[in-house]
């Protein structure tokens, strides 16, 4: 089966081709006009991808060598994400499902991320751990079975890479704020400031960001400029540190829980080199199974929509014609 995957739920606008057992294509097409604004626009976002959607898709089927006529199946996002920006690849997968004469189907974009590490060769079989943590989600997902999901811990307020962004920029770095605390914490001294780490009481899973990033706020709001601009990257450092930490933390507890031996990560934050380093350490320490992708499975991208269609397509599921967005749409 050749499946196209579409995804554009938030600012790239990505698609790829999965042909039964190997990824063939996957193209990413990253919307630079926002970084002018330190976040994604939606309306610039939408407008881009109507503009990026038809090249992208052309791209991926040139580079997996086929023509649209040899699809047969579209996997698409359908939801979570803007709204606008997710009713750009719905009406496209329908349009060309429809003139190809081929099924499609709405993929939710959560479960997408669940897929990404299954597009490479040897990737998790359930049951497994997946950590999906990016710029709008926080997830620590027990995947018994295909299909068959847990959410065993979510974030009670930011999204990890959404504190990342908004220390940035109070860093006064460049955006998107994780590959550039990353970039600068390897300069900098973790342990310069002891900041809070959130933990609940009832024992739960969930994560919480907005602690942290008011502790931030106020330890730069006792520095001069000076003391700011020369302890920038050890608070870099120290935030990083506490964000990555509790993320190593519960998904540790997860697996031990559970009585798990595989742990997948996800999304954007998962390119994270702290995040990285600990976790193989851990891994090796407590012999479970750590998956990491590369970054281009990482972040959001058309290659797990793709792996993700074809496991329901395959089995003869398809979508209907009416399906509409679900921008809130949950796992
Ligand atoms: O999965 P993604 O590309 O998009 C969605 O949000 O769905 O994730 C983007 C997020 C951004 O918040 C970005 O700052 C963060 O991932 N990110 C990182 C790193 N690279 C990207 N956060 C921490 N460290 C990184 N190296
Ligand atoms: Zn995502």
């Amino acid at each position: 089966m050749n499946i196209l995957g579409i995804e554009t739920s938030c600012d790239e606008t990505a698609a790829a081709v999965w042909l039964t057992d190997h990824l063939a294509s996957n193209k990413i097409a990253s919307q630079e006009v926002h970084a002018n604004f330190g976040g994604v626009v939606p309306e610039l976002a939408s407008r881009a991808h109507v503009k990026l959607i038809l090249p992208i898709i052309q791209s991926a089927l040139s580079e997996a060598n086929i023509n649209k006529q040899d699809l047969d199946g579209i996997a698409v996002t359908y939801g979570p994400g803007l709204a606008g920006s997710l009713l750009v690849g719905l009406n496209v997968a329908k349009s060309m499902a429809l003139a190809l004469k081929v099924p499609y189907i709405g993929i939710n974009h959560m479960e997408g991320h669940l897929f990404s590490n299954s597009v490479l060769e040897k990737g998790p079989e359930p049951p497994f751990i997946s950590l999906t943590i990016s710029g709008g989600h926080t997830q620590l997902v027990y995947v018994k079975g295909w299909g068959d999901y847990k959410i065993l811990g979510k974030t009670r307020d930011d999204a990890a890479g959404e504190a990342f962004d908004k220390v940035a920029k109070m860093l006064e770095l460049s955006y998107p704020g994780g590959p550039a605390i990353d970039k600068l914490a390897k300069d900098g001294d973790p342990e310069y400031i002891s900041l809070p780490k959130a933990k609940f009481k009832d024992n739960s899973l969930d994560f919480s960001y907005s602690g942290l990033k008011t502790a931030v706020l106020y330890h730069l709001q006792n520095l001069d400029s000076q003391e700011r601009h020369r302890h920038k990257a050890d608070i870099a450092a120290s935030f990083q540190k506490a964000a990555i930490e509790v993320l190593i933390e519960n998904s540790l507890k997860a697996l031990e829980e559970h009585e798990i031996d595989e742990l997948a990560l996800a999304g954007g934050v998962a390119c994270n080199s702290y995040l990285r380093k600990h976790l193989h350490q851990e891994s090796n320490r407590r012999r479970f199974k750590l998956y990491v992708p590369p970054v281009n499975l990482c972040t959001d991208n058309g290659a797990m929509i793709a792996r993700a269609g074809y496991f329901y397509l395959e089995k003869g599921e398809r979508s209907e014609y009416t399906l509409s967005p679900k921008p809130s749409l949950s796992l």
